[in-house]
């Protein structure tokens, strides 16, 4: 299954404050969502939780130290910056936030702060009084204001024995606001429709036409687009990648199953992705019992499977329809005639003869076409080249 923070690697920064005995609890519920989660513990953190425990759940070595030679040849602070997608700081005290705010590098965590363009989260927790000085509400905006998110912190005893606001947020809230931080609104409140994996055309009860769609491309479609916030349903064929939890999943068969399943639900959708590698042919017959192999030669006869994107672009009333044209030659041509004989708002063009990328690998090379455009967005994994791809459909064709 999916899960929200799926190939999305968390840098946990702990810092000084008595709520860091519950970090190795949320380096558990970043994981639980699907995180790699590594851990940078200032000295005050230290004070409070065991680099061990920290060690043992993260399943990593535990960051602590910017002068350490020997951590920084195995992964440096540049690279660990470069590394996390998302760094989330819980329990952040008052003197880090301070530090932030000023843009000191006088620890690993504040270092990697000025060198990361990772998304951060920041969870305070402090003595009531100290969170509510006006020096720390202070500088909880100006850390607002440069788009770093604050969970808030609860309301409670403190273990001081005050009661109230400064308690750590929980560590389940932590990670799913960690979870957020890759929301956006590019595609907020639309219906999305994506094909995707290979269809099956069976010969007899145990052979098959098929092909090599592994379902990455469409399946790194759904995430991005559930991101962007939008209710995503897919229609799968045959994929070896595990599915979008947080989709509408229904699973079909042959080319035929896939067309009654997306016309079934086509209704009220507002955009239409066709990922799938749909067999352009299925045998006439369904041989009832396996085929003996009783002749030298076997002849098929093959017809033609319907065409399930052109079906979606003659709608009166379409979705935005956005096909895929899977090229070995002549690239570009070849795509432009796809688009405009079958009716769509855009193709995406890949070339499947390259093993690098297209079929069944984790990267891909792709142009975003209309008619009046032809981006290309270079080699890199599926996971960015989707995100690139909602971001052109937002932009482009909403
Ligand atoms: O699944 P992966 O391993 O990650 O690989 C991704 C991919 C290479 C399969 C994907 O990026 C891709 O190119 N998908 C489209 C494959 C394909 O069938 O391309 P095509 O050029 O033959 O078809 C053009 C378009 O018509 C496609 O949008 C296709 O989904 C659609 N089509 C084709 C035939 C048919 N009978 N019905 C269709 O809807």
């Amino acid at each position: 299954m999916q899960k929200p923070l799926n190939n999305k690697n968390v840098l946990l920064g702990i810092c000084g404050s008595i709520a860091a005995y519950k970090s190795p609890d949320i380096v558990r519920r970043l994981q639980d969502l699907g995180a790699e989660v590594r851990v940078v513990l200032t000295a005050g953190g230290a004070e409070f939780v065991s680099e061990r425990s920290l060690q043992t759940v993260s399943k990593n070595k535990v960051h602590d130290n910017l002068w350490d030679a020997e951590a920084e040849l195995s992964m440096g602070h540049i690279e660990l910056a470069k590394w996390a997608d998302a760094i989330v700081i819980a329990p952040a005290s008052a003197n880090t936030i301070a530090k932030l705010c000023h843009g000191r590098a006088n620890d690993l965590l504040t270092t990697l702060i000025l060198a990361t363009t990772a998304k951060i989260l920041i969870a305070p927790a402090m003595n009531q009084q100290m969170y509510a000085s006006m020096a720390t509400q202070d500088n909880l905006k100006l850390l607002e204001s440069r788009n770093m998110v604050i969970a808030k912190p609860e309301f409670g005893e403190q273990a001081c024995g005050d009661i109230g606001e400064g308690r750590l947020a929980e560590p389940t809230s932590i990670a799913l606001q960690a979870a957020n931080l890759f929301q956006n609104t590019q595609l907020g409140g639309k219906k999305v429709m994506i094909t995707l994996g290979a269809t099956i055309e069976a010969i007899d009860p145990v052979r098959f036409i098929s092909n090599h769609s592994s379902g990455k491309m469409g399946m790194a479609l759904a995430s991005a687009c559930i991101e962007a916030g939008a209710t995503v349903t897919l229609i799968i064929g045959s994929i070896s990648v595990a599915v979008e939890s947080r989709a509408i999943n229904i699973f079909v068969t042959s080319a035929d199953d896939m067309l009654e399943a997306v016309m079934s639900n086509i209704g009220e959708q507002d955009i239409f992705i066709s990922c799938a590698a749909v067999a352009d042919y299925r045998p006439v017959n369904i041989a009832q019992n396996k085929i003996k192999k009783d002749s030298e030669t076997l002849s098929i006869e093959l017809v033609r499977n319907p065409d399930i994107l052109a079906n979606v672009c003659q709608m009166k009333n379409k979705p935005i329809c956005i096909g895929f044209a899977a090229e070995t030659e002549n690239l570009i041509k070849n795509a432009k005639n796809k688009l405009k004989n079958k009716g769509c708002d855009a193709i995406i063009l890949n070339d499947v003869s390259n093993s690098k990328i297209g079929l069944k690998s984790d990267q891909n090379e792709v142009f975003f076409i209309t008619k009046d455009n032809c981006e290309k967005i270079n080699i890199t994994s599926k996971i960015i080249i989707a995100k690139k791809l909602v971001e052109k459909i937002s932009e482009v064709l909403i």
